[in-house]
């Protein structure tokens, strides 16, 4: 069974100039233990959707569709229940540590607060489990460390204490929204391994966010790109750098650095990602893809990527041998 699945999920928000369709039909199922990454450009839906199925969107937003979590139906939860599922079954970690670490209080205070209160462990107790938590995401001299105040470690750092704050309650599924994207680069490695290895330390569920298909290589077995708010397409991470179905996939492919071949640039997708208050009907990419036609105010279908195999492409009208 999923211990996630998604269906057709919408998420649109009121603004003084209209109405913005962020989410627009997304669909997606995750298993227990398994790794997802969810790519697309900035503005494509990713957030939305995890925020979505955490009960977190901004007041003006209203999300419709069905969010089921082990077989149960988490949209429009009421917030205490919500909450509790926020903190022990479902946790997420978020691109700039900072908006979700308190700068006048000691990391100790912080992580034993989320143990006493969802866990009602004892003060003792809670630090324990803080420091034991704080040495598994390899912070040296946790023991010590852990009475110190965020602004009192890097960035790389302030990133661990964060994950080791997620995985206190030890969620079944972490959703990471770009969680390395305000890191320089060798630390963003870093961080991405350490995800991994927690992932199948604590044999989670991982749904990595992020605009960069560079980092899910190694890291997650099934990607979804989005863009518009919709599925582009998903399936094995390999067999969609291999043969991308969709130009958009094959787009964000071509903005990877490589290391196998000389490259003089690296191309960036022409055009902006569309305005979601006025998006085109059909496929979202239409305005911006080489390969665009008059077939394209129509959004082809989801079809199988492979009879039976539970992984989906675009049926894209352009030629798919061209595509690649
Ligand atoms: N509170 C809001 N009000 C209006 N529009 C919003 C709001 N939050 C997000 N959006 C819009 O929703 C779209 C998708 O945003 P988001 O999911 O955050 O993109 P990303 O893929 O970069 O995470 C964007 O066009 C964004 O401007
Ligand atoms: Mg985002």
């Amino acid at each position: 069974m999923s211990l996630l699945r998604i269906d057709d999920l919408h998420v649109s928000f009121r603004t003084n100039d209209g109405t913005v369709n962020a989410v627009n039909g997304v669909s997606l199922d995750l298993a227990a233990g398994e790794t997802l990454a969810i790519v697309g450009e900035s503005g494509s839906g990713k957030s939305q959707t995890a925020f979505a199925l955490m009960g977190l969107l901004a007041r003006n937003g209203t999300a419709n569709g069905s969010v089921r979590f082990d077989g149960r139906e988490i949209l429009g939860l009421r917030p205490r229940a919500l909450n509790a599922i926020r903190a022990e079954q479902i946790a997420m970690i978020f691109q700039d540590p900072m908006t979700s670490l308190n700068p006048y209080l000691r990391i100790s205070e912080q992580m034993t607060e989320v143990l006493r209160q969802h866990l009602g462990l004892s003060r003792k107790a809670a630090l324990a489990r803080a420091i034991e938590m704080l040495d598994a995401v390899q912070i040296p001299g946790a023991a010590q460390r852990i009475r110190m105040y965020p602004h009192e470690f890097s960035g790389g750092m302030r990133q661990r204490i964060m994950i080791a704050m997620a995985l206190l309650c030890r969620p079944r599924l972490l959703i990471a929204d770009e969680p390395t994207t305000a890191l320089d680069v060798t630390v963003q490695a870093q961080i991405i391994q350490l995800l991994e290895e927690l992932q199948r330390e604590f044999d989670m569920s991982m749904i990595l966010i992020t605009h960069d298909l560079g980092i899910v290589a190694g890291s997650c077995a099934r990607t979804v790109v989005l863009y518009g708010g919709r599925v582009m397409e998903e399936g094995p991470t390999e067999a969609l750098f291999h043969a991308p179905s969709h130009p958009y996939t094959a787009g964000l492919l071509a903005a990877v650095p490589r290391l196998d071949i000389v490259q003089d640039a690296l191309r960036t997708i022409p055009g902006d990602p569309p305005d979601m208050s006025h998006a085109p009907p059909g496929c979202p990419f239409a305005p911006r893809c080489a390969f665009a036609m008059d077939a394209c105010a129509r959004m082809p279908p989801l079809v199988p990527r492979k009879a039976g195999e539970g992984s989906w492409l675009r049926a894209c009208h352009a030629d798919p041998e061209a595509v690649r």
